[in-house]
């Protein structure tokens, strides 16, 4: 058993504790019941984009066993739960008509949380475009697509805001553009161009704040944020040439979507060097005031650090140096002190705002051995990080709730099914069958401590 060198009584009472699953990656049931095609749909159809050659189609098959996956939630103990409605599944052509049985999916979703004592904490938006939106109109690439954002925002405010208090906006605006147009490593993924990229991040923190202007004059007491992926970063060594790229990294992958959401500012020294390569988004008179759109949280995804090394041959001048700390078998550093450093960050320069962890969690080797799962590399990573939200808690941080990614093993995008990060072990070999694994039983007792 992992020491756990605190308990759930040291946190304040009201704080939520959670696990997170995104719609693309455990619902399966892609185009079933009037569900229509996302640029996700198109994209793993494409050959070698998924490592194992794998899909969504099927992933946990949640979208019909979602009872007994509820059922897991309330064994587990926790008293929130992150998931994201899946656009397409309830406006198929985007916006204008909605697919009823893809609302009564999450109506019913919902109340069951509910009646079980659960929060729903729903992200608008995990990565599953309408693909007619792509087709339409470019998708995050044109200026539309922040009214269409907003009405969509609006929508699913009117369908589920009686009873969803808590609204996550966008997830992970850096890996919806950057992994998609300078990587080509997500969906769309058919273009590659750094300006555009620039382009899309802009358009994403733009249609972020419509959503939240729009749902705050529908419900002023709605609380509503951004998840953001938060890496900690730090030079390989006191090279000053490493240094400045440690702060290059810094802006490229944090700054850039805290800073403006803050400040109405995007990060100096990054749009400097932009705009002197022409990369610089094209922003209109009024566009920053409007990101400052004074939203109430700020969710965190917070995995590891990264160390910056100086680097001519790379666009933005630096790479990722080998990890040093002790890692995931993905040689993901487990450093929860990173986390404790990053909270403590956005907490003094970005606003003072609550802060919810909305994704922290790890790969492991998950062996299925005589029906069990011993994952300790996985339980000890989440009891460090839960140490860690202590000790920020205790430095003064607004921190209101941690969510583990994730609650079982999923589709893990271009990964496939070639990695693990659940609670849950999901039997592909025999009908997907849900098996607790030693870090459920861990995070289950620190839950009833
Ligand atoms: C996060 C994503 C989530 C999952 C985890 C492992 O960055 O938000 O969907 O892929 O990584």
């Amino acid at each position: 058993m992992i020491d756990l060198k605190t308990s759930k009584k040291d946190f304040p009472k009201d704080f939520y504790w959670g696990v997170a699953t995104s719609s693309y990656q455990v619902e399966g049931a892609d185009l079933e019941d009037g569900k229509g095609p996302s640029i996700w749909t198109t994209f793993v159809k494409r050959n070698g984009t998924i490592e194992d050659g794998t899909d969504g189609m099927i992933a946990c098959d949640h979208y019909h066993r979602w009872q007994e996956d509820i059922e897991l939630l309330a064994d587990l103990g926790v008293n929130a739960y992150r998931f994201s409605i899946s656009w397409p599944r309830v406006f198929p052509k985007g916006t204008d008509e909605k697919n009823q049985k893809g609302i009564d999916f999450y109506n019913k979703l919902i109340d069951k949380l509910l009646k079980k004592g659960i929060t729903p904490f729903v992200t608008m938006y995990h990565y599953e475009l309408p693909q007619i939106l792509q087709d339409k109109y470019n998708g995050w690439e044109s200026r539309d697509i922040i009214q269409i954002f907003g009405d969509y925002a609006e929508q699913l405010f009117n369908e589920f805001g009686d009873r969803v208090k808590h609204w996550i906006t966008l997830n992970q605006p850096l890996r919806i553009s950057h992994r998609s147009y300078i990587d080509n490593n997500a969906a769309p993924g058919t273009k590659k161009s750094v300006q555009l990229s620039f382009q899309v991040a802009h358009h994403l923190l733009l249609a972020h704040a419509e959503a939240v202007k729009r749902i705050k004059k529908l419900d002023a007491e709605a609380k509503i944020g951004i998840s953001n992926s938060t890496i900690f970063v730090e030079p390989v060594n006191e090279d000053p040439k490493n240094i400045a790229a440690a702060r290059m990294m810094d802006q490229f992958y944090n700054e850039w979507f805290y800073k403006p959401l803050a400040t109405g500012e995007y990060p100096e020294e990054l749009h400097h060097f932009l705009q002197e390569r022409n990369w610089a988004p094209v922003i209109l008179p009024g566009d920053m005031q409007k990101i400052l759109c004074g939203h109430d949280f700020w969710g965190v995804n917070y995995y590891s650090r990264s160390l910056a090394v100086f680097d001519t041959t790379k666009p933005f001048m630096f790479s990722e140096a080998e990890p040093v700390l002790e890692c995931t078998p993905q040689k993901m550093e487990i450093y929860p002190e990173g986390l404790v450093r990053s909270l403590k960050k956005i907490h003094e320069n970005y606003g003072m705002k609550d802060i919810y962890i909305t994704e922290n969690g790890s790969d492991d080797f998950d062996i299925l051995n005589n029906g069990e799962v011993k994952d300790d590399v996985r339980a000890g990573y989440i009891a460090r990080h839960i140490e860690g939200c202590l000790k920020a808690l205790q430095e003064g941080v607004n921190l209101k709730g941690y969510f583990v990614w994730s609650l079982m093993d999923n589709f893990e995008w271009v990964k496939g099914y070639t990695i693990r990060y659940g609670l849950v072990y999901i039997d592909r070999n025999n009908n997907l069958k849900r098996i607790p694994k030693k870090s459920f039983y861990d995070y289950q007792r620190f839950l009833n401590s």
